[in-house]
């Protein structure tokens, strides 16, 4: 099966399997079963085993799943290996948290560049990297070819930046802004983040928890 059949949840699965047979890993696991990675996961063993079977199946029968292997073979339908040229755009409290705190590099991509509007932000540092001005912005992406950017501007600047960021060559977006990318550039990858959706996925929960307690 090629990559864009597969459904959108089993792509939004992945990085889960990555991240715990990661840690399976580190603590010396060579093999699970696909029941036992079910009940660590919380996923029943015929979900697993249907995931898998989308790229091929990964497990042996009688023998489940080398860890490593499982691992490795997850890490590369994900692209963690691919370090591509990423930049950051907006320098403000969200982008210096996610440019201070997320390891980009572990996950596919490599953050080369962090720029502002506002000129008493350039020279920053955040990590290894400076902030720069964003009249330089151009230039830098005609020289390094960045392919993707984190959005982390207002949503009343992001279409402008957008624009921009798509005519000098970048075509997958982390976006932050609230902004929909998507309407304007349809031949964009996108990958939306809105913290406040997972919040009131939250508030859901504890008000159905609630009510069943009071019932
Ligand atoms: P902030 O005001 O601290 O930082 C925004 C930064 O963007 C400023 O430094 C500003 O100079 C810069 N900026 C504005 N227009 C720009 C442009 N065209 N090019 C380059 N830089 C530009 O705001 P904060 O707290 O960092 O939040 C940023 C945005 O992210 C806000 O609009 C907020 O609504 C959104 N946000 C989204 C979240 C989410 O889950 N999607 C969570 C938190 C914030």
């Amino acid at each position: 099966m090629s990559k864009n059949a597969i459904s959108n949840s089993v792509i939004r699965r992945l990085p889960r399997y990555y991240r715990f047979l990661g840690e399976l890993e580190k603590q010396g696991m060579v093999r699970i079963s696909s029941r036992e990675l079910s009940e660590r996961m919380g996923l029943t063993a015929s979900q697993i085993r249907q995931d898998f079977n989308c790229f091929g199946g990964f497990g042996q029968q009688g023998y489940g799943y080398n860890v490593k292997e499982l691992h490795g073979k997850i890490g590369d339908i994900l692209g963690v290996n691919a370090e591509s040229p990423t930049i950051l755009i907006g320098a403000g409290n969200l982008g210096r948290a996610i440019a201070s705190h997320i390891d980009f590099h572990k996950r596919g991509f490599n953050l080369i560049g962090i720029f502002d509007s506002n000129p008493e932000l350039t020279g920053m540092a955040i990590g290894e990297l400076n902030v720069k001005g964003t009249d330089v912005l151009e230039s830098f992406c005609d020289e390094n070819k960045p392919v993707a950017a984190v959005l982390c501007i207002p949503k009343a600047a992001a279409a402008e930046a957008a624009n921009k960021l798509v005519s000098y060559g970048v075509r997958a977006f982390w976006n932050f802004s609230h902004y929909d990318l998507k309407i304007a550039h349809s031949n964009v990858i996108v990958e939306n983040v809105h913290l406040g959706d997972s919040l009131m996925t939250l508030s859901y929960g504890l008000n159905s928890l609630i009510e069943e307690i009071d019932e």
